[in-house]
């Protein structure tokens, strides 16, 4: 899998007197004592982080943890005190101011949490603003514009303004507006945060929508576990602007890294989003009256399955029907059971 954001190294230090900060937090100072002894908040901690092309990455973590700290580096809202950003093999950070204005135009879009859209233009002029900025002509940033707000389901309210619109419809506003310009790469802030719950889970599903067609790379950003699970293809968990772990969200849920992961988890439904390949045994034999089921079927429904078949073996394909696994019922129950809690503490 090729990476399209490779992010090295980086640090990010706000306040007088980075330089003398970085020292004292490369030689491992925390965010605690270098508030107190510095006067400077330690917003990113030693970042590496690789982001493949054409996935959903999420980072999450509690308030103050980093999270916007880390997304507007990548489009260099904010300069890092030291490190490497490397997008699409090529260094963000020696940019020319003009390269870096082309850049934020062309490779990427932000959706942020309170729609930013501009109060006094209308619809169609909000989605196709970031086309206008590239001086396209009217006729065709009008036909672009049109495709994505019909795509968003807004056909209708071309003309219309943003105060006109509900929260929901505001935020598909700024998602077309995002697509609108081609960039390859989406950042998206706590996008769907100020969303009702139903709105919210409507707005994931629009967006994974586009995805299985559109393939963007996006830096998704949330607080919201559920959300992280639903969309992301990797989850990145920070903490005090460290990375605690970042993987599958398969594993971070059957091998949280610490105790502040494991806090993050621990209310979830392991039923609904643990999946068959994750805790299967893995064989290629056939077993004589098993239950067949598709890798990809979370335990909740994979336990539908065996009590229409009480006591049979379960055996597990993959997308090709080939068998790849087995599960016996008490690794069923095992996967769902929630593991007793760590005491390693993490503060
Ligand atoms: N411009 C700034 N000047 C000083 N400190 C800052 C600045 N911006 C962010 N910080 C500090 O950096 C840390 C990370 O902030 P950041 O906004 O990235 O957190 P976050 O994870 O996005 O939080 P939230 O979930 O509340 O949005 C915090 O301690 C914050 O106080
Ligand atoms: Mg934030």
């Amino acid at each position: 899998m090729t990476n399209l954001i490779e992010i090295k190294n980086l640090y990010k230090i706000f306040g007088n007197n980075e330089n003398e900060a970085l020292k004292l937090v490369k030689k491992g100072m925390g965010k605690d004592e270098l508030l107190e002894k510095t006067n400077t908040v330690l917003g990113l901690n030693n970042i590496n982080l690789k982001i493949p092309k054409g996935k959903i990455q999420v980072v999450m973590g509690l308030s103050g943890s980093g999270k916007s700290t880390l997304i507007r580096h990548l489009n260099r809202l904010i300069e890092p005190t030291f490190g490497k950003i490397m997008i699409d093999k090529k260094n963000v950070l020696s940019l020319t101011q003009k390269e870096l204005l082309s850049f934020r135009q062309k490779n990427m879009s932000m959706v942020f949490q309170k729609f930013a859209l501009f109060p006094h233009k209308t619809i169609i002029e909000n989605i196709g603003y970031g086309l206008v900025i590239q001086s396209m002509s009217k006729d065709l940033w009008i036909e672009k514009a049109s495709k994505w707000l019909k795509r968003v389901g807004l056909e209708g309210y071309e003309d219309y303004y943003p105060n006109q619109l509900s929260g929901g419809m505001q935020q598909r506003v700024g998602l077309a507006r995002a697509l609108a310009t081609d960039a390859e790469i989406l950042l998206m802030d706590e996008a769907f945060s100020a969303l009702d719950p139903l709105i919210r889970a409507d707005m994931q599903n629009i967006l994974l929508d586009l995805q299985n067609e559109l393939h963007k790379t996006i830096v998704f950003i949330t607080h919201d576990l559920d959300e992280a699970l639903k969309i992301g293809d990797r989850i990145a968990i920070l903490r005090d602007g460290l990375i605690v772990q970042d993987s599958d969200p398969q594993e971070i849920i059957l091998k949280p890294a610490d105790k502040y992961v494991s806090d993050f988890i621990k209310d979830i439904n392991r039923a609904r989003v643990i999946k068959a390949k994750s805790i299967m045994t893995k064989s290629t034999s056939k077993i004589k009256d098993a239950v067949s089921i598709n890798h990809n079927m979370v335990l909740e429904d994979v336990l539908q399955e065996i009590t229409k078949n009480p006591g049979a073996i379960i055996s597990v394909t993959n997308d090709s029907k080939k068998i790849i696994g087995k599960i016996s019922i008490e690794e069923l129950l095992n996967g769902i059971k929630r593991p007793v809690s760590k005491t390693n503490n993490y503060t």
